[in-house]
């Protein structure tokens, strides 16, 4: 059993947002495991990857349960793994479409909270920090669904620290823009398109494609200790919120 540094669980840790929030934790000292759905024995990384869908309930329990039987403790849980539809029209999606998105991007986030919380609290202390999205509190027309998942993870995250802060736990959301990563070529296709939102989808996606070109990189230099991190919302610096605000504006004034 570990008991000498401080343990952390990050989902969604095989690219992007995750892997580099998990490699700068384990940097900074912190006993680091990492989720994918898929995980390659030999791995270069400086954290461990564990086996992990979080749109199966199963698979959260044999996750957290092995990080727990390993350190019997889990002092932070970072909420990252996600994707998007996009472009898409939002009557291009099929409810089951918007359902799978909500699934990952929104109940993901709860069923790992569930999963984590009871041990937390029996700890009296931890912490948790749920990647947002700058589009948790900003509109953003053909990305609809998302938009919508991320606007559900700030009204979650938010009551949540008011509701666990009591017991010695904080929630807190990050809401990062553009962020040169995986995400966009990860972006799934409409389900039920429409001829009428062909052209649109087309200029959009190369909007995208541009601006993530010209995002800044996502780097190993997060802050060294989450105390350091407001409870409430980071609405993330280095990701320049007032661009991503004249950013989506542009993509509002094309559509
Ligand atoms: N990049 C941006 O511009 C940007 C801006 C705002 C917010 N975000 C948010 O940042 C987070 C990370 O995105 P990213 O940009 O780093 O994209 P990315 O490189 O595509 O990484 C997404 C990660 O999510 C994981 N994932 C997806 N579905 C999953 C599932 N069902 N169960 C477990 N893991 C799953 C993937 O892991 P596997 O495929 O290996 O399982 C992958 O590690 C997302 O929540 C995204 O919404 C990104």
């Amino acid at each position: 059993m570990n008991i000498g540094s401080k343990i952390a669980l990050v989902t969604g840790a095989s690219s992007g947002i995750g892997e580099a929030t998990a490699q700068r934790l384990a940097l900074a000292g912190y006993k680091v495991y990492g989720t994918s759905r898929r995980v390659a024995k030999a791995s270069q990384r400086s954290f461990e990857l564990l086996p992990l869908d979080v749109t199966s309930d199963e698979s959260v329990a044999a996750a957290v349960g092995e990080v727990v039987r390993r350190n019997g403790r889990i002092d932070l849980l970072v909420n990252n793994a996600g994707f998007s539809v996009a472009p898409a029209g939002a009557e291009e999606s099929s409810t089951g479409q918007a359902r799978s998105i909500f699934d990952t991007n929104f109940f993901g986030i709860v069923r790992m909270t569930r999963a984590v919380v009871p041990h937390m609290r029996q700890q009296g202390s931890g912490r948790i920090i749920n990647i947002g999205s700058v589009l948790g509190f900003l509109p953003a027309p053909y990305m609809a669904l998302y938009s919508a998942t991320k606007h559900a993870v700030e009204g979650y995250s938010e009551s949540l620290d008011h509701e666990l802060r009591t017991r010695g736990i904080r929630v807190s959301v990050i809401e990062p823009a553009y962020t040169k990563t995986q995400f966009d070529a990860n972006f799934l296709e409409p389900d039920s398109k429409l001829d009428e939102y062909r052209e649109i989808r087309a200029s959009l996606r190369k909007t995208f494609t541009e601006v993530m070109a010209a995002a800044p990189m996502i780097q190993a230099s997060w802050p060294t200790s989450c105390s350091r991190l407001p409870a409430r919302r980071a609405r993330s610096s280095d990701t320049r919120p007032v661009s991503a605000r004249a950013a989506f504006a542009d993509l509002r004034l094309q559509a």
